[in-house]
């Protein structure tokens, strides 16, 4: 894909962060755009900055753990605004540094709900839809490079992104069995300063099973730093995400250093050491 003039962008998680860097491209290069997020008052001035550029924006209050709320973006967008062309799911949390077992069960709810099974109900409402226009169309699932490695503390986060990686891997085999037109990509960014630190505020009251300690706020402040620190900005981010969509790159490392991180997973496998600890 490189004709991007007039054709149309969906992306969750687009009121901030990294969806909102690429909604912010897709505008910069004349897409109609819609933002689809959880949040509704970053949401509503996300929409009118990327308008503000000149293009068709909608926003879409849309929680992605939800299936019916994915198929309702599904339907505002035929409905609305037309064929889609790019699909960006990347609505995603984090945060949660525990041990394996000392998450909660709701923690593994809200983190799965959110990073795997929006998705999930991405994939399974916008496929179709691009399939059935025929027009180049690309999806590109937003995973990490913790989906390519196992580090310490974070067990759910990991887990949804491993889930990521494979789902897109699947994706793209079942794609090209059916299709010359419609690509997948899977995102997969070390750290970037964005709001992923302070996920928590889009938790569900449901799944907040007890009150912030002291301990969670240090985690979380620490994660903070440590995003801050990155040298790569959500922008820069979102420029390669789009380079990578018109060359047809399936996999999306902008931090490259995490590959050698890779490589010794990948070799204890092959070598069937036990795993080696790399962060
Ligand atoms: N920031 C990083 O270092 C980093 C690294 C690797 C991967 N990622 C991934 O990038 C993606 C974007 O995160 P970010 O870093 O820009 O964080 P962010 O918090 O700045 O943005 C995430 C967006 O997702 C939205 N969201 C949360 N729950 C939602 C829900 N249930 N339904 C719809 N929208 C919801 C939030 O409101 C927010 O606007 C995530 O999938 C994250 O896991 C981030």
């Amino acid at each position: 894909m490189g004709q991007w003039t007039d054709r149309v962008a969906v992306v969750t998680g687009a009121a901030s962060g990294i969806g909102l860097a690429i909604a912010h491209h897709a505008a910069d290069l004349g897409m109609r755009v819609v933002l689809a997020d959880i949040e509704p008052e970053p949401l509503t001035q996300a929409r009118a900055a990327v308008a503000a550029k000149g293009v068709d924006a909608w926003a879409v209050t849309c929680d992605v753990r939800e299936a019916t709320s994915v198929e309702a973006l599904g339907r505002f967008v035929a409905e609305h605004v037309g064929h889609v062309h790019l699909l960006f799911n990347n609505a995603g949390v984090g945060g949660v540094r525990l041990r394996a077992w000392e998450a909660s069960d709701a923690d593994w709810q809200w983190l799965l709900g959110v990073n795997v099974w929006g998705v999930i109900h991405g994939v399974r409402v916008f496929t179709p839809m691009m399939l059935a226009h025929g027009e180049p169309a690309h999806i590109v699932n937003t995973a990490s490079a913790a989906g390519f490695v196992a580090m310490g503390n974070t067990a759910p986060y990991a887990l949804s992104k491993h889930a990521v990686v494979a789902l897109s891997e699947v994706l793209y085999h079942d794609l090209c069995d059916v299709s010359t037109n419609v690509r997948a990509s899977v995102l997969c960014p070390a750290w970037v300063a964005t709001n992923l630190w302070n996920a928590e505020r889009n938790r569900p009251s449901a799944l907040r099973t007890r009150a912030p300690s002291e301990d969670d706020e240090t985690r979380r402040l620490q994660v903070k730093a440590v995003l801050e620190k990155s040298r790569i900005s959500a922008a820069q981010i979102a420029a390669m995400t789009f380079e990578a969509i018109r060359t047809q790159t399936f996999y999306i490392f902008p931090h490259p250093k995490i590959l050698r991180d890779v490589a010794v997973r990948m070799e204890d496998i092959l070598q069937q050491r036990n795993p080696t600890r790399t962060a």
